[in-house]
Protein backbone atom coordinates (compact mmCIF):
# COMPACT_ATOMS: atom_id res chain seq x y z
CA UNK A 1 0.00 0.00 0.00
CA UNK A 2 2.40 2.84 1.41
CA UNK A 3 5.29 3.11 -0.49
CA UNK A 4 7.84 3.59 2.34
CA UNK A 5 10.97 4.11 -0.03
CA UNK A 6 9.32 6.16 -1.92
CA UNK A 7 8.06 8.56 0.99
CA UNK A 8 12.03 8.32 2.66
CA UNK A 9 13.46 8.96 -1.20
CA UNK A 10 11.29 12.16 -1.24
CA UNK A 11 11.98 14.00 1.96
CA UNK A 12 15.63 13.09 1.09
CA UNK A 13 15.62 14.98 -2.24
CA UNK A 14 13.78 17.81 -0.97
CA UNK A 15 15.87 18.00 2.30
CA UNK A 16 18.82 18.39 -0.21
CA UNK A 17 16.80 22.13 -1.31
CA UNK A 18 18.71 24.63 0.73
CA UNK A 19 21.25 22.73 2.77
CA UNK A 20 23.81 24.08 5.11
CA UNK A 21 27.12 23.46 5.74
CA UNK A 22 26.55 21.80 8.53
CA UNK A 23 23.39 19.49 7.30
CA UNK A 24 20.33 21.78 8.03
CA UNK A 25 18.21 23.32 5.90
CA UNK A 26 17.80 27.34 5.18
CA UNK A 27 14.20 27.54 3.00
CA UNK A 28 12.75 30.99 4.07
CA UNK A 29 9.50 31.89 2.22
CA UNK A 30 9.75 33.45 -1.66
CA UNK A 31 13.38 32.53 -1.77
CA UNK A 32 14.92 30.93 -4.95
CA UNK A 33 15.29 27.95 -2.88
CA UNK A 34 11.32 27.64 -1.83
CA UNK A 35 10.19 28.15 -5.49
CA UNK A 36 12.42 24.78 -6.26
CA UNK A 37 11.24 22.77 -3.30
CA UNK A 38 8.15 23.86 -4.00
CA UNK A 39 8.34 22.57 -7.91
CA UNK A 40 9.69 19.52 -6.83
CA UNK A 41 6.78 18.88 -4.61
CA UNK A 42 4.45 20.24 -7.73
CA UNK A 43 6.25 16.76 -9.75
CA UNK A 44 5.73 14.53 -6.62
CA UNK A 45 1.98 15.69 -6.62
CA UNK A 46 1.60 15.17 -10.05
CA UNK A 47 3.31 11.65 -10.08
CA UNK A 48 0.32 11.11 -7.10
CA UNK A 49 -1.96 12.13 -9.86
CA UNK A 50 -3.28 15.69 -8.46
CA UNK A 51 -3.73 18.58 -10.79
CA UNK A 52 -1.64 21.13 -9.60
CA UNK A 53 -2.15 25.15 -9.06
CA UNK A 54 -0.97 27.84 -6.83
CA UNK A 55 -2.69 30.39 -5.06
CA UNK A 56 -2.31 34.35 -4.82
CA UNK A 57 -0.04 33.75 -2.05
CA UNK A 58 1.82 30.97 -3.44
CA UNK A 59 0.52 27.76 -1.49
CA UNK A 60 1.06 24.83 -3.75
CA UNK A 61 -2.25 23.02 -4.16
CA UNK A 62 -2.67 19.54 -5.51
CA UNK A 63 -5.92 18.68 -6.08
CA UNK A 64 -8.18 15.70 -6.60
CA UNK A 65 -11.96 16.34 -7.73
CA UNK A 66 -13.76 13.43 -6.38
CA UNK A 67 -17.05 11.96 -7.58
CA UNK A 68 -19.42 13.78 -5.57
CA UNK A 69 -20.44 16.94 -5.07
CA UNK A 70 -19.40 17.08 -1.18
CA UNK A 71 -16.78 19.50 0.86
CA UNK A 72 -13.12 18.67 0.35
CA UNK A 73 -11.29 17.01 2.58
CA UNK A 74 -7.84 19.23 2.81
CA UNK A 75 -4.53 17.83 3.97
CA UNK A 76 -1.05 19.58 4.23
CA UNK A 77 1.42 21.19 6.19
CA UNK A 78 4.80 23.55 4.87
CA UNK A 79 7.73 23.60 3.46
CA UNK A 80 9.68 26.21 4.71
CA UNK A 81 12.37 25.96 7.40
CA UNK A 82 13.87 28.08 10.55
CA UNK A 83 17.25 29.13 10.30
CA UNK A 84 19.43 25.50 10.14
CA UNK A 85 16.14 23.89 10.20
CA UNK A 86 15.42 19.99 10.21
CA UNK A 87 14.34 18.21 7.06
CA UNK A 88 11.07 16.44 8.59
CA UNK A 89 9.43 19.61 10.20
CA UNK A 90 6.81 20.49 7.90
CA UNK A 91 7.69 18.54 4.44
CA UNK A 92 6.89 14.99 6.41
CA UNK A 93 3.12 16.66 6.92
CA UNK A 94 2.91 17.29 3.01
CA UNK A 95 5.13 14.85 1.34
CA UNK A 96 3.05 11.99 3.73
CA UNK A 97 -0.15 13.33 2.23
CA UNK A 98 0.78 13.01 -1.06
CA UNK A 99 2.28 9.45 -0.29
CA UNK A 100 -1.36 8.53 0.73
CA UNK A 101 -2.81 9.84 -2.15
CA UNK A 102 -0.54 8.11 -4.37
CA UNK A 103 -0.92 5.19 -3.00
CA UNK A 104 -5.09 5.23 -3.22
CA UNK A 105 -4.80 6.10 -6.91
CA UNK A 106 -2.24 3.30 -7.61
CA UNK A 107 -4.88 0.79 -6.19
CA UNK A 108 -7.21 2.59 -8.40
CA UNK A 109 -9.18 3.83 -5.30
CA UNK A 110 -11.74 7.09 -6.22
CA UNK A 111 -12.55 9.41 -3.75
CA UNK A 112 -16.41 10.66 -3.16
CA UNK A 113 -14.82 13.91 -1.48
CA UNK A 114 -12.71 16.54 -3.55
CA UNK A 115 -9.66 16.25 -1.35
CA UNK A 116 -7.14 19.16 -1.78
CA UNK A 117 -3.25 18.57 -0.35
CA UNK A 118 -1.80 21.96 0.55
CA UNK A 119 2.02 22.80 1.11
CA UNK A 120 1.28 26.12 2.37
CA UNK A 121 3.91 28.99 2.06
CA UNK A 122 5.65 30.42 4.99
CA UNK A 123 4.62 28.49 8.29
CA UNK A 124 7.69 29.42 9.98
CA UNK A 125 7.54 33.51 10.10
CA UNK A 126 11.34 33.15 9.86
CA UNK A 127 11.77 35.84 6.75
CA UNK A 128 8.84 38.10 7.61
CA UNK A 129 8.54 37.54 11.86
CA UNK A 130 4.91 36.84 10.59
CA UNK A 131 4.46 33.15 10.08
CA UNK A 132 1.61 31.09 8.68
CA UNK A 133 1.13 33.26 5.58
CA UNK A 134 -0.41 30.55 3.23
CA UNK A 135 -2.47 29.10 5.69
CA UNK A 136 -3.82 32.59 7.12
CA UNK A 137 -4.76 33.21 3.18
CA UNK A 138 -7.10 30.22 3.07
CA UNK A 139 -8.22 30.79 6.12
CA UNK A 140 -9.70 34.26 4.93
CA UNK A 141 -7.62 35.98 7.69
CA UNK A 142 -4.60 37.21 5.63
CA UNK A 143 -5.10 41.31 5.08
CA UNK A 144 -3.57 43.18 2.69
CA UNK A 145 -2.36 44.84 5.25
CA UNK A 146 -0.36 42.02 6.24
CA UNK A 147 1.23 41.54 2.76
CA UNK A 148 3.32 45.31 3.52
CA UNK A 149 4.82 43.62 6.51
CA UNK A 150 8.61 43.48 5.25
CA UNK A 151 11.83 41.26 5.69
CA UNK A 152 15.08 42.70 6.95
CA UNK A 153 15.92 43.90 3.36
CA UNK A 154 12.41 46.08 3.42
CA UNK A 155 10.98 43.83 0.96
CA UNK A 156 7.47 43.29 1.69
CA UNK A 157 5.23 40.05 1.17
CA UNK A 158 3.76 41.36 -1.68
CA UNK A 159 6.98 42.46 -3.42
CA UNK A 160 8.11 38.90 -2.70
CA UNK A 161 5.19 37.20 -4.07
CA UNK A 162 5.35 39.00 -7.02
CA UNK A 163 9.30 38.76 -7.37
CA UNK A 164 8.72 34.49 -7.45
CA UNK A 165 6.80 35.35 -10.83
CA UNK A 166 3.44 34.14 -9.27
CA UNK A 167 0.51 34.69 -11.29
CA UNK A 168 -1.31 38.29 -9.62
CA UNK A 169 -4.52 37.50 -7.95
CA UNK A 170 -6.98 38.93 -5.71
CA UNK A 171 -6.30 38.31 -1.95
CA UNK A 172 -10.08 36.87 -1.60
CA UNK A 173 -9.56 34.07 -4.30
CA UNK A 174 -6.88 32.01 -1.78
CA UNK A 175 -10.20 31.33 0.77
CA UNK A 176 -11.36 27.59 1.04
CA UNK A 177 -14.99 28.06 1.90
CA UNK A 178 -16.61 24.30 1.31
CA UNK A 179 -14.43 22.13 3.42
CA UNK A 180 -15.47 18.90 5.21
CA UNK A 181 -12.19 19.08 7.62
CA UNK A 182 -8.67 19.70 7.54
CA UNK A 183 -5.83 17.10 9.07
CA UNK A 184 -2.27 16.99 9.62
CA UNK A 185 0.60 14.74 10.12
CA UNK A 186 4.17 16.53 11.61
CA UNK A 187 6.71 15.66 13.77
CA UNK A 188 5.99 15.64 17.20
CA UNK A 189 9.29 17.75 18.02
CA UNK A 190 8.76 17.27 21.41
CA UNK A 191 9.20 14.05 23.75
CA UNK A 192 6.24 12.57 24.83
CA UNK A 193 5.60 10.15 22.36
CA UNK A 194 9.08 8.57 22.69
CA UNK A 195 9.14 8.83 26.30
CA UNK A 196 5.41 6.54 25.62
CA UNK A 197 6.96 4.23 23.47
CA UNK A 198 4.47 5.56 20.52
CA UNK A 199 5.10 5.89 17.07
CA UNK A 200 2.40 7.91 16.35
CA UNK A 201 0.10 9.96 18.96
CA UNK A 202 -3.68 11.80 18.54
CA UNK A 203 -3.57 15.91 19.24
CA UNK A 204 -6.04 17.26 21.22
CA UNK A 205 -4.91 20.98 20.75
CA UNK A 206 -1.92 23.68 19.97
CA UNK A 207 -0.89 26.29 21.89
CA UNK A 208 -1.24 29.35 20.63
CA UNK A 209 1.94 31.38 20.12
CA UNK A 210 2.10 35.21 21.14
CA UNK A 211 5.45 37.25 19.42
CA UNK A 212 6.39 40.28 20.58
CA UNK A 213 9.42 42.48 19.92
CA UNK A 214 11.05 44.81 22.73
CA UNK A 215 12.82 47.85 21.66
CA UNK A 216 15.28 49.28 24.27
CA UNK A 217 16.93 52.71 23.45
CA UNK A 218 19.45 54.11 25.63
CA UNK A 219 22.17 56.05 24.91
CA UNK A 220 25.50 55.03 22.62
CA UNK A 221 28.42 56.41 24.22
CA UNK A 222 32.44 55.57 24.75
CA UNK A 223 33.04 52.46 26.41
CA UNK A 224 36.33 54.15 27.87
CA UNK A 225 35.28 57.37 29.39
CA UNK A 226 31.46 57.04 30.32
CA UNK A 227 31.80 56.16 33.62
CA UNK A 228 29.70 53.47 35.32
CA UNK A 229 26.86 55.21 36.89
CA UNK A 230 26.44 57.94 33.83
CA UNK A 231 25.26 55.34 31.37
CA UNK A 232 22.14 54.53 29.76
CA UNK A 233 23.59 50.97 28.53
CA UNK A 234 20.38 48.87 26.46
CA UNK A 235 22.36 46.03 26.59
CA UNK A 236 22.24 46.10 30.20
CA UNK A 237 18.40 47.12 30.48
CA UNK A 238 17.81 43.95 27.78
CA UNK A 239 19.37 41.30 30.02
CA UNK A 240 17.88 41.75 32.99
CA UNK A 241 14.48 42.01 31.62
CA UNK A 242 15.39 38.57 29.59
CA UNK A 243 16.74 37.10 32.73
CA UNK A 244 13.40 37.64 34.24
CA UNK A 245 11.18 36.09 31.49
CA UNK A 246 12.79 32.75 32.22
CA UNK A 247 11.85 33.28 36.02
CA UNK A 248 8.28 34.44 35.53
CA UNK A 249 7.68 32.00 33.04
CA UNK A 250 8.85 28.89 35.49
CA UNK A 251 6.05 29.66 37.70
CA UNK A 252 3.42 29.03 35.25
CA UNK A 253 2.97 25.45 34.40
CA UNK A 254 2.06 25.02 30.98
CA UNK A 255 3.88 28.23 29.63
CA UNK A 256 6.66 28.81 27.84
CA UNK A 257 9.07 31.52 26.57
CA UNK A 258 11.46 32.25 24.13
CA UNK A 259 14.23 35.22 23.40
CA UNK A 260 15.13 33.71 20.11
CA UNK A 261 16.47 36.93 17.96
CA UNK A 262 18.70 39.80 19.96
CA UNK A 263 20.03 42.73 17.76
CA UNK A 264 22.59 45.58 19.55
CA UNK A 265 23.41 48.10 18.17
CA UNK A 266 25.95 49.49 17.32
CA UNK A 267 27.40 46.72 18.34
CA UNK A 268 31.03 47.69 18.71
CA UNK A 269 33.40 46.85 21.23
CA UNK A 270 34.26 49.89 22.49
CA UNK A 271 30.73 51.45 21.98
CA UNK A 272 28.56 51.42 24.69
CA UNK A 273 25.25 49.83 23.43
CA UNK A 274 22.44 52.06 22.46
CA UNK A 275 20.21 50.17 21.06
CA UNK A 276 18.37 46.77 21.59
CA UNK A 277 15.63 44.72 19.99
CA UNK A 278 14.51 41.30 20.88
CA UNK A 279 11.58 39.51 20.23
CA UNK A 280 9.65 36.82 22.82
CA UNK A 281 7.86 33.81 21.74
CA UNK A 282 5.49 32.95 24.52
CA UNK A 283 2.95 29.91 24.04
CA UNK A 284 0.24 28.28 26.15
CA UNK A 285 -2.88 25.88 25.70
CA UNK A 286 -4.23 28.19 28.24
CA UNK A 287 -4.68 31.89 26.77
CA UNK A 288 -5.54 33.52 29.81
CA UNK A 289 -2.44 32.39 31.89
CA UNK A 290 0.12 33.13 28.12
CA UNK A 291 -2.34 37.06 28.25
CA UNK A 292 -1.13 37.45 31.96
CA UNK A 293 2.20 36.24 31.70
CA UNK A 294 2.34 38.77 28.80
CA UNK A 295 1.49 41.63 31.32
CA UNK A 296 3.61 40.69 34.13
CA UNK A 297 6.65 40.40 31.46
CA UNK A 298 5.59 44.02 30.30
CA UNK A 299 5.48 45.96 33.85
CA UNK A 300 9.02 44.53 34.51
CA UNK A 301 10.70 45.70 30.88
CA UNK A 302 8.68 49.41 32.20
CA UNK A 303 10.30 49.37 35.37
CA UNK A 304 13.84 48.47 34.41
CA UNK A 305 13.17 51.43 31.88
CA UNK A 306 11.93 54.10 33.82
CA UNK A 307 14.69 53.01 36.68
CA UNK A 308 17.43 52.76 33.88
CA UNK A 309 16.30 55.84 32.10
CA UNK A 310 15.84 53.96 28.62
CA UNK A 311 12.96 54.08 25.94
CA UNK A 312 11.13 51.10 25.86
CA UNK A 313 8.95 50.23 23.04
CA UNK A 314 7.03 46.85 22.20
CA UNK A 315 5.34 45.72 19.02
CA UNK A 316 2.99 42.33 18.97
CA UNK A 317 4.21 40.51 15.73
CA UNK A 318 1.34 37.90 15.95
CA UNK A 319 -1.13 36.85 18.34
CA UNK A 320 -2.64 33.29 17.97
CA UNK A 321 -4.81 32.03 19.84
CA UNK A 322 -5.55 28.02 21.25
CA UNK A 323 -7.05 25.79 18.78
CA UNK A 324 -8.93 22.47 20.27
CA UNK A 325 -8.65 19.71 17.74
CA UNK A 326 -12.37 18.26 16.58
CA UNK A 327 -13.66 15.58 18.77
CA UNK A 328 -14.37 13.45 15.89
CA UNK A 329 -11.59 13.58 13.88
CA UNK A 330 -9.90 13.04 17.17
CA UNK A 331 -11.83 9.69 17.27
CA UNK A 332 -11.11 8.58 14.06
CA UNK A 333 -7.71 9.17 14.03
CA UNK A 334 -7.58 7.37 17.63
CA UNK A 335 -9.41 4.18 15.81
CA UNK A 336 -6.67 4.00 13.12
CA UNK A 337 -3.84 4.21 15.65
CA UNK A 338 -5.76 1.08 17.38
CA UNK A 339 -6.17 -0.58 14.12
CA UNK A 340 -2.30 -0.32 13.13
CA UNK A 341 -1.79 -1.85 16.60
CA UNK A 342 -0.68 0.90 17.89
CA UNK A 343 -1.25 2.45 21.74
CA UNK A 344 -2.85 5.51 21.33
CA UNK A 345 -1.61 8.40 22.80
CA UNK A 346 -2.95 11.65 22.89
CA UNK A 347 -1.36 14.67 23.72
CA UNK A 348 -1.30 18.30 23.11
CA UNK A 349 1.18 20.45 20.35
CA UNK A 350 3.59 22.76 21.96
CA UNK A 351 4.47 23.80 18.42
CA UNK A 352 2.47 26.06 16.42
CA UNK A 353 1.44 24.56 12.98
CA UNK A 354 -0.75 26.07 9.97
CA UNK A 355 -4.21 24.03 11.12
CA UNK A 356 -4.02 26.78 13.82
CA UNK A 357 -5.57 29.54 11.54
CA UNK A 358 -8.31 27.08 10.57
CA UNK A 359 -9.90 27.47 14.08
CA UNK A 360 -13.13 28.96 13.04
CA UNK A 361 -13.23 27.89 9.29
CA UNK A 362 -13.42 23.73 9.66
CA UNK A 363 -12.73 21.53 11.99
CA UNK A 364 -9.26 20.20 12.57
CA UNK A 365 -7.04 17.16 13.51
CA UNK A 366 -3.46 16.28 13.56
CA UNK A 367 -1.36 12.99 13.64
CA UNK A 368 1.80 13.37 15.45
CA UNK A 369 4.99 11.41 14.82
CA UNK A 370 7.76 10.69 16.91
CA UNK A 371 10.73 13.07 17.26
CA UNK A 372 13.76 11.31 17.95
CA UNK A 373 15.33 12.94 21.90
CA UNK A 374 12.10 15.30 20.91
CA UNK A 375 15.02 17.63 19.48
CA UNK A 376 13.33 19.85 16.14
CA UNK A 377 14.43 23.18 14.63
CA UNK A 378 17.65 21.75 14.18
CA UNK A 379 19.61 19.65 11.82
CA UNK A 380 19.38 16.79 14.15
CA UNK A 381 15.78 16.48 13.79
CA UNK A 382 15.30 12.59 13.12
CA UNK A 383 12.16 10.42 12.86
CA UNK A 384 12.71 7.11 11.84
CA UNK A 385 11.30 5.26 8.59
CA UNK A 386 8.98 2.93 10.61
CA UNK A 387 7.46 5.63 12.34
CA UNK A 388 6.76 7.56 9.17
CA UNK A 389 5.25 4.25 7.74
CA UNK A 390 3.04 4.26 10.65
CA UNK A 391 1.97 8.48 10.45
CA UNK A 392 1.33 7.19 6.64
CA UNK A 393 -0.94 4.09 7.35
CA UNK A 394 -3.18 6.28 10.06
CA UNK A 395 -3.77 9.17 7.43
CA UNK A 396 -4.87 6.77 5.16
CA UNK A 397 -7.17 4.61 7.29
CA UNK A 398 -8.47 8.15 8.58
CA UNK A 399 -8.80 9.37 5.05
CA UNK A 400 -11.01 5.73 4.12
CA UNK A 401 -12.98 6.89 6.97
CA UNK A 402 -13.81 10.32 6.34
CA UNK A 403 -14.44 9.52 2.76
CA UNK A 404 -17.11 7.31 3.63
C1 LIG B 1 6.68 26.65 14.23
O1 LIG B 1 7.41 25.68 14.17
C2 LIG B 1 6.42 27.24 15.50
O2 LIG B 1 5.86 26.55 16.36
O3 LIG B 1 6.85 28.39 15.70
MN1 LIG C 1 8.83 24.60 12.77
MN1 LIG D 1 6.20 22.82 11.36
Amino acid sequence: MINIQRLSEHIEQLSRIGRTADGGIDRFSYTDHDIKANELVAQYMKAAGLNVHYDAVGNLIGSDEGTEDLPAIVLGSHIDTVPNGGKFDGSLGVLVAIEVIHSFKEQGIEFRHPVKVIAFRDEEGTRFGFGMIGSRAVAGTLTTADLQRMDEDGITIEQAIANCGLEKKSLSSTRLNHVKCYLEVHIEQGKVLEAKGAAVGNVTGIAGPLWLKFQLTGLAEHAGTTPMNQRQDALVGASLIIAEVEKMTKRYNSSVATVGKLIVKPNGVNVIPGEVEWTIDMRDIDEAQRDQLEREIKQYAEAVARERQLGLHVIELQRVEPVHCDKILQALIKESIQEIGETVVSLPSGAGHDAMQFKDCFPVGMIFVRSKDGISHNPKEFTAEEDMLKAAQVLYKTMVKLDR
